[in-house]
């Protein structure tokens, strides 16, 4: 199985409300797993920016079903490569609510107070996610090692 790696950003449709990130993570959770599928979803109120790890067909299948889905729009896609193991393995769909996030971590990889995520190079879009999933990691088990 070709395993792959897709980045993308788009823009909520209206403003997001935590209900509708609720609804989205639901369903990741409800479907991803069995589709082999795992990643990492961060967004404000007004963008999105994921990243989708798995098989090249599941991928692909998502990520068209993504696309035509009436929450948000303007779907950009920043990066699509095959990886030879997975860098968010973590997750069904980790999540990242930008909004609560010290703004330190997300200054070294944007270059403008407004985050806009269609101006992120690949390397810098993986770089912030990276960097919120570690964050994520370490609050939801404090202990780990
Ligand atoms: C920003 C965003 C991220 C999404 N991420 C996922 C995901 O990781 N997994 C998933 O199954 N659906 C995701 N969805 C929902 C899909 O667009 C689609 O509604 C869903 O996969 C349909 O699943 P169903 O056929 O089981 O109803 C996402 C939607 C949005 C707007």
């Amino acid at each position: 199985m070709k395993l792959v790696q897709l980045i993308y950003c788009s823009q909520v449709t209206g403003r997001l409300t935590l209900d509708t990130v609720q609804a989205i993570l639901n369903k990741a959770a409800k479907n991803n797993p069995s589709r082999g599928l795992t990643g990492f979803l961060a967004f404000d109120e007004n963008n999105f920016i994921q990243v989708l790890e798995g098989g090249d067909s599941m991928v692909n299948l998502l990520f068209g079903s993504i696309c035509r889905d009436t929450r948000h729009h303007g779907v950009h896609l920043i990066s699509f490569r095959e990886i030879e193991e997975r860098q968010f393995p973590h997750f069904a769909m980790g999540d990242c609510n930008l909004a609560a996030v010290d703004s330190s971590s997300i200054e070294r990889y944007v270059d403008s107070t407004v985050f806009e995520p269609t101006r992120l190079s690949a390397e810098s879009a993986l770089g912030l996610l990276q960097a919120l999933e570690a964050q994520r990691r370490a609050e939801a088990a404090p202990n780990a090692l």
